[in-house]
């Protein structure tokens, strides 16, 4: 099977939304296995599946009561060890999202340890005595409200740093680091490729309130109106992170993926990536979701890529998102035109890019009426509202887009018949077809993944460009950031290998090229 190093893609499986093989209008393990071989054909290299364990299902999934089961909504063990096996015999890998920070409150641990307070599984979560009668510190939720649960029964409060039906492991007690690495071998001895780490910013922390932000106009006790300097990042952060990459490393070619934010309140964001890149480089990075926070702005753009780029270890690898399951769609933030230009940025940057289930797709948000919606996690907690870029896959233009014969859990929303795959997939013009052609361009040539990244100056404030190079190739990409064509000086002469607009008749260039609005383009010199 391909090594890590040369996966094109990762690709991004929403369980609950990508295809239900019984009816119940649920997404489930049989139904992605009937799908690989679209994942495939489309190019990409690994398949992650966000949560597939046993779940009450409070957080779709991240609140998990037994790591080692899947939950029957999904199907079986034996489903997915097959799901495991095709995915090889189609040389696909696949990784598993870990959720390091919290179990569901239904987890036997937890269960334990909320009968009393001598019981030994007490402090394999946080428990404080109330300060003054009320909570033991200001903190807040990412799912909204406080941090801290009253528990009666024993008279303290325990912590959620998302739900209270999620509380916080307690990664400070080693039994509790012995447990999770445990499930990590279990799931690597199983087969499993590698993991996405869920959200472990909160695993280490420093009991103290958190301040008041300064700069915030909003309601207090929103996720927003503290600076959240000691509710998460804490000291032991990185070593955890590492402990964890560490069992990763004592299999043969698997890999890590960090789900990381940087805080611009923690100061510099490019060494807050470079302390994640450094940590084992050669299985763990992290994801780098800058291009679904940038702000649009091509010298901003390459000043943060450049700096990035130069903060890498050998081997580092950054993990370019443009969406995922808790953020906006891209092509409903930016549109068409600028989801396509970034896809093709995203897909020609050396490292391990990670596509969304749809984005290929061109798929966006869809606002349903709030009777539809499921997200438990409320708006003011910073993280709520994500269903909108949680509808079903399209998959073709019949009854509930190809997706289920039930009822589907979340609705399939709008212009399913422009936008779904079997339409998508003869249409030269399509989001499928360029996504089909990019991912091709990135497993013929080496230099897109591991090649290395250098500025070019296109003397136009609007365009960002650089070049990948290995040594022996050259490939040059332009992304052009306005709405208006621009005129962009190039170096040396070029072929252009692709496009992000379908109606560029543009084929070389010799010291300078036009781009359309929004179109990004990839060159190889030949000079
Ligand atoms: C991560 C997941 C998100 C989940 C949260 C709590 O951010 O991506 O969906 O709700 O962690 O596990």
């Amino acid at each position: 099977m391909t090594a890590w190093k040369n996966v094109t893609a990762i690709y991004q499986v929403y369980p609950r939304s990508f295809m239900d093989s019984d009816g119940d209008g649920v997404g489930d393990l049989a139904g992605i296995t009937s799908k690989l071989d679209y994942l495939a054909g489309l190019g990409v290299g690994a398949v992650w599946l966000s949560p597939v364990y046993a779940s009450p299902q409070a957080d779709c999934g991240y609140d998990i009561s037994d790591y080692r089961q899947i939950d029957p909504m999904f199907g079986t063990m034996r489903d997915m060890e097959l799901l495991i096996e095709r995915a090889h015999e189609l040389g696909l890998k696949v990784m598993m999202d870990f959720v390091p920070n919290h179990t569901s409150d239904q987890h036997e641990w937890f269960q334990a340890a909320r009968s009393s307070r001598d019981n030994p599984y007490r402090d394999y979560y946080v428990w404080r005595d109330p300060r003054d009668g009320a909570e033991p510190t200001n903190w807040v939720s990412l799912a909204g409200g406080k941090a801290w649960e009253y528990d009666e029964a024993s008279g303290q409060y325990y912590l959620h740093s998302f739900m209270a039906a999620q509380p916080d492991l307690n990664w400070d007690n080693p039994r509790v680091r012995d447990e999770m690495h445990n499930i990590l071998r279990f799931w690597l001895d199983k087969g499993v490729d590698g993991f996405r780490v869920d959200a472990e910013w909160p695993i280490s922390k420093i009991y103290k309130d958190d301040p008041l932000n300064p700069n915030y106009a909003g309601d207090s006790d929103e996720y927003g109106s503290y600076l959240h300097i000691h509710c998460k990042n804490g000291p032991n952060m990185l070593r955890y992170m590492r402990e964890m990459s560490d069992v990763v490393a004592s299999y043969q070619d698997r890999f890590m993926v960090f789900e990381y934010y940087t805080e611009p309140e923690l100061g510099d964001e490019i060494a807050q990536y470079k302390a994640i890149f450094d940590l084992n480089p050669r299985v763990a990075g992290p994801f780098v979701f800058d291009m679904f926070r940038m702000e649009w702005h091509a010298h901003d753009r390459a000043a943060r890529m450049a700096k990035l780029y130069a903060c890498l270890p050998q081997d580092g690898r950054p993990i370019h998102a443009l969406g995922n399951h808790d953020q906006s769609r891209v092509a409903t933030r930016l549109g068409d035109s600028r989801a396509r230009a970034l896809a093709l940025a995203q897909l020609t940057l050396p490292g391990i890019p990670t596509i969304y289930y749809g984005e290929e797709l061109g798929m966006k948000d869809y606002q349903m009426p709030a009777g539809d919606r499921h997200d438990n996690f409320l708006e003011g907690g910073g993280m709520g509202g994500r269903d909108p870029e949680r509808t079903p896959m399209r998959w073709n233009n019949g009854a509930n887009a190809g997706f289920t014969t039930g009822k589907p859990w979340l609705p399939i929303g709008d212009d399913v018949a422009a936008l779904n795959a079997h339409a998508q997939l003869d249409d030269s013009d399509s989001f499928l077809t360029l996504y089909r052609d990019l991912l091709h361009l990135r497993a013929q040539h080496d230099v897109f993944r591991n090649g290395v990244y250098a500025d070019v100056d296109v003397q136009n404030a609007y365009v960002w460009a650089y070049e990948v190079t290995d040594g022996s190739q050259r490939m040059i990409v332009a992304v052009n950031f306005a709405d208006q064509s621009q005129v962009v000086n190039m170096p040396g002469k070029g072929h252009m290998l692709l496009s992000s607009d379908p109606t560029s008749v543009v084929d070389r260039y010799d010291g300078w090229a036009m781009l359309a609005p929004y179109e990004a383009a990839v060159f190889r010199r030949i000079d």
